[in-house]
């Protein structure tokens, strides 16, 4: 998900009163060689399977979400230098892994976001969510760390870097509680907002123990324990490019995954989040992948991101014409294309989408458009099929710098939103919501990711992709 930060001013500092803030900063645990593997999970449909009674709002809240986003992990072992742990699909529309931390561990999920660096967790027995009530999840239910139970929680100081690592290093000068001359303060680092597309979390940094099954223990991982959030099903677990995230802080050369197809509705299958931790394997391509570079934005902005240059669209036969403007990060570091595992429905700029399912339209005009469904779901187009044996689609195709091409399943970009009405998968600000200022022009998202094998090599700067059927 996107996120942006700020500082936050509110008084709510207490709360973790068996925390004391952490001496001097920890060095970040080397870690030699090792592939962590962490499981991610969902049926192979092609249904959205909305239990609901109202299917088409759950889809328009889906819709809704993915202009925002959210995420998840879980983990069994093996390898030295791989860890993997299994990623579920979750009916909120991420994928969530489980990690375990503290001393004696306590597992939580997390939502699996490449867009955003915090990882955090859901704190303390006085944790508050609101607008959290999501489909198999209860506010009230939502389970929480307790560091009042870990011997290894300590608050972040003040003077801490990683303390700097989200405030930038302006934030020495503010830890006026700290005497200079000493080197001893107390004064823990400021509350942290994080600000994602439809919600948003606060609470205080701490250091912790992280756990892998079987594995590697890390000690003085930086985490966040969130103290309020706004419409978070659960915690997230950042694997975007800044120095707070789980890439970051792990070192790690590589990781992958492959998104099983999810129906929406918390099913077991899972598939595996692999971390590769070991010494890299140089510029050494992994068989059958494609690959293309990652970008750099030209601004400071979003340095949480992971750009990608996409060229072209094909539909069928077509090649949109998309304006180069949204294709690039420009002098203001506002548009591009981002790879992001914590929106579900792959958002287009409303320029871009326009082309996009205009295209549609205009190869699909042997079916009726179902102007209704359309009307109530958000999404567009959407046909009445009812009564066709088979539908013919035309193919989808994002190609990117470099010639890797992405050919989408059909399965990935027309879904059933209800029985005999098939809609596009893509969303974009004109269609649901508004207000969606600056930022990344696409936004690639999981349901666009599924079987397919993906590769964020951070070795080599490179995204990497080869569809896959994901359910092992
Ligand atoms: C939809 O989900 C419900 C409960 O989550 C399940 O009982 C049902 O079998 C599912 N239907 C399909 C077609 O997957
Ligand atoms: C361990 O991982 C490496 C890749 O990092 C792989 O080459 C090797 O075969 C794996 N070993 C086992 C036992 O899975
Ligand atoms: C740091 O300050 C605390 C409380 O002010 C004091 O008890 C402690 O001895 C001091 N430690 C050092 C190393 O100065
Ligand atoms: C869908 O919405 C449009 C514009 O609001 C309206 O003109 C049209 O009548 C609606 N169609 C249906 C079938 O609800
Ligand atoms: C689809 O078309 C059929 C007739 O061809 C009609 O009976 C049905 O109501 C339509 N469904 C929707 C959702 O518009």
């Amino acid at each position: 998900m996107a996120s942006s930060r700020f500082i936050f001013l509110l008084s709510f500092l207490i709360l973790i009163s068996s925390s004391k803030p952490a001496p001097a900063p920890a060095p970040a645990p080397a870690t030699a060689t090792a592939t962590i593997t962490i499981p991610l999970s969902a049926p192979s449909s092609t249904k959205l399977n909305i239990s609901s009674k109202n299917p088409w709002g759950a889809l328009y809240h889906l819709a809704s979400l993915s202009l925002s986003r959210a995420h998840h992990i879980k983990s069994p072992k093996t390898n030295l230098s791989l860890i993997k742990t299994p990623l579920f699909p979750r009916s909120y529309g991420g994928y969530s892994i489980s990690l375990s931390f503290g001393t004696p561990p306590q597992t939580t999920k997390l939502v699996m976001d490449t867009g955003s660096s915090l990882v955090w967790f859901p704190c303390t027995s006085r944790y508050l969510c609101s607008k959290c009530d999501f489909p198999n999840i209860e506010a009230a239910g939502i389970p929480t760390f307790m560091p009042k139970l870990s011997s290894s929680s300590n608050l972040i100081g003040c003077k801490n870097k990683k303390c700097s690592w989200l405030f930038g290093p302006k934030i020495q000068s503010r830890c006026q509680e700290c005497d200079p001359t000493t080197q001893n303060c107390t004064q823990a680092c400021p509350p942290y907002v994080l600000q994602y597309g439809s919600g948003s979390t606060a609470g205080l940094l701490l250091s912790e123990t992280l756990d892998f099954p079987d594995k590697k223990t890390i000690p003085g991982f930086l985490v966040g324990c969130s103290l309020f959030s706004i419409r978070q099903p659960e915690g997230i677990a950042g694997f975007g490019r800044s120095p707070e995230s789980l890439p970051s802080q792990l070192g790690l050369k590589k990781f992958s995954y492959c998104l099983v197809s999810h129906a929406f509705d918390d099913s077991q299958a899972s598939s595996d989040l692999v971390l590769d931790t070991g010494s890299g394997s140089g510029d050494t391509k992994t068989p059958g992948l494609s690959y293309t570079r990652f970008q750099k934005n030209p601004t400071t902005a979003f340095p949480d991101y992971y750009y990608v240059l996409l060229r072209n669209i094909v539909i069928g036969d077509t090649h949109v014409k998309l304006p180069y403007k949204f294709l690039v990060p420009g002098s203001d570091g506002n548009g591009g294309t981002i790879v992001d595992s914590g929106t579900t429905f792959t958002f287009m700029e409303k320029p871009v989408y326009e082309l996009v399912a205009q295209e549609f339209e205009k190869q699909m005009t042997h079916y009726t458009v179902a102007t209704e469904a359309q009307n109530h779901t958000g999404l567009r187009p959407c046909f009445n099929i009812s009564g066709e044996k088979s539908v013919s689609a035309p193919e989808l195709i994002f190609q990117f710098k470099g010639g890797a091409k992405m050919a989408l399943p059909t399965a990935n970009y027309f879904s059933f939103v209800d029985s005999g009405v098939i809609c596009l998968t893509i969303v974009s600000d004109s269609v649901v919501g508004s207000g969606f200022g600056g930022g990344p022009a696409i936004i690639l998202g999981n349901y666009q990711q599924r079987n397919f094998h993906v590769e964020f090599d951070l070795e080599n700067e490179r995204f990497g992709f080869k569809q896959q059927n994901c359910v092992s």
